[in-house]
């Protein structure tokens, strides 16, 4: 099946302030408890949180839209967020694996610096809460030195889908849900929760 997304597409508004913030606070935690603990497309993050208990429930509130932009039916499949400050880069690269398509998300930061990040020859940059939409394994991505005001901290999210009707389904959906069913099955949680 042909995808609607032949670029990068910029979505406002996908994540409330409120959530946006959560997850900063989140990682200023972890980081205050851990220590540095950045990853190796980010080595000088300040820490990462990977749990799916908290990545589920934000790519849980976002599915549908990434389906509209897209064009097709999604799984999705995993996620992580990172706390970075000044001087932080990501690496450039493309992503691998269970991740066909991507959605970057800016959490909530200290100070309004926008770090940009780059998709091929587009550069985008983004309000809290606001997201790119891409097909991340088929375009080089990466973010600049980060240069925002003294102090300044950010959050930022990387949450990936498969394609519903993709050489990748089958593996994702058998290994990766195997305790929330809701999302799997699309079963209201209300009913999971019930049943
Ligand atoms: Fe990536």
């Amino acid at each position: 099946m042909m995808s609607d997304l032949v670029h990068p597409v910029k979505i406002d508004g996908l994540l409330s302030q409120e959530m946006s913030k959560y997850f900063l606070r989140l990682l200023m935690f972890k980081h205050a408890i851990e220590g540095n603990a950045g990853d190796p497309l980010a080595t000088q993050a300040l820490t990462v949180v990977s749990h799916p208990m908290f990545l589920d429930v934000v790519m849980e509130q976002i599915w549908g839209r990434v389906e509209d932009t897209v064009g097709e039916a999604l799984y999705p499949s995993y996620g992580y967020a990172r706390l970075h400050c000044n001087g932080n880069t990501l690496e450039r690269h493309s992503d691998k694996g269970f991740s066909e398509i991507s959605v970057t998300i800016q959490l909530g930061r200290t100070h309004d610096y926008r770090w940009p990040i780059h998709y091929g020859d587009e550069v985008f940059e983004l309000d809290e809460g606001c997201g790119v939409i891409a097909e991340g394994s088929k375009i080089d991505h990466w973010r600049e030195p980060c240069g925002g005001p003294d102090g300044y901290i950010t959050a930022q999210a990387s949450l990936f889908f498969v394609r519903a009707n993709g050489l990748l389904t089958r593996s994702n959906g058998d290994g990766r849900f195997s305790y929330m069913p809701f999302v799997k099955d699309r079963v209201e949680l209300q009913d999971f929760v019930s049943s």
